[in-house]
């Protein structure tokens, strides 16, 4: 079983969405197990305290290093052989191939950042690396944690119909995805491409090519000269 650990602030955000569909499917069906950890448990004092002013001045406030770090330690084992993720908007950009490298390890712990950050020193401390989901700023990590739980999920064996294996998607092999259509043949005026009702699937194939190698230049250069280079 795929095991992903979850530390937050707010474990009432888990499972969410990830409690639909086909991920919610293969969390009842014992596919993946979703363990969340409430960073709060550890907090100080009677407030339970997590956070505190940041060191040099500045506003808002940074998540402990001493109060994660015994959250983190109070759950893992030394052991767990699992990659320690950080979403932050810091981190490396999140890819396909990540994703796919992730499912297929035996499941992620990720820390959900809040605040103005986490104190840099429990970075290091405890082997966390730092994911970004894209370049914008959210609220927290748990809808960046969500993001990244529901890419690697899809992809664990089982969880997908048969018929869609995940080869011919978007990022798959760094191109985007040809357009896709299906009846009624003319809908107000707009048709089919004739090559899809031809029948025949090499032509079939090489314009889902030309197509998805169109799109992949018009709207995102930037992969398509990835592809170009040697
Ligand atoms: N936390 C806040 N913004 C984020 C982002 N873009 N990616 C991952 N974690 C985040």
């Amino acid at each position: 079983m795929w095991a992903a650990t979850v530390f937050t602030l707010y474990p009432e955000m888990f499972p969410g969405p990830l409690g639909l569909s086909m991920a919610g499917t293969a969390l009842e069906r014992r596919t993946w197990s979703l363990e969340t950890k409430n960073i709060r448990e550890h907090g100080l004092g009677r407030h339970r305290a997590v956070d505190d002013t940041p060191a040099g001045g500045g506003p808002g406030m940074v998540l402990r290093a001493d109060v994660l770090a015994a959250s983190v330690d109070a759950t893992l084992d030394p052991s767990d052989p699992r990659p320690r993720l950080l979403m932050s908007p810091r981190g490396a950009p999140l890819t396909q191939k990540m994703v796919r490298a992730l499912s297929e390890r035996t499941g992620v712990v990720i820390v959900c950042g809040r605040f103005e950050g986490v104190d840099e020193r429990v970075i290091a401390g405890r082997g966390l690396e730092e994911v970004s989901i894209g370049d914008y700023v959210l609220s927290g990590g748990e809808m960046a944690a969500l993001t990244l739980l529901d890419a690697c999920v899809r992809l664990l064996p089982g969880v997908m119909g048969k018929g869609e294996s995940g080869v011919d998607e978007s990022f798959e092999n760094d191109l985007l995805e040809y357009p896709h259509y299906t009846r009624p043949r003319d809908w107000e005026g707009r048709k089919i491409p004739d090559v899809l009702m031809s029948g025949d699937h090499a032509r079939i194939a090489r314009w889902r090519r030309e197509q998805a190698e169109k799109l992949t230049r018009e709207r995102r250069p930037d992969l398509w000269r990835k592809l170009e280079e040697p």
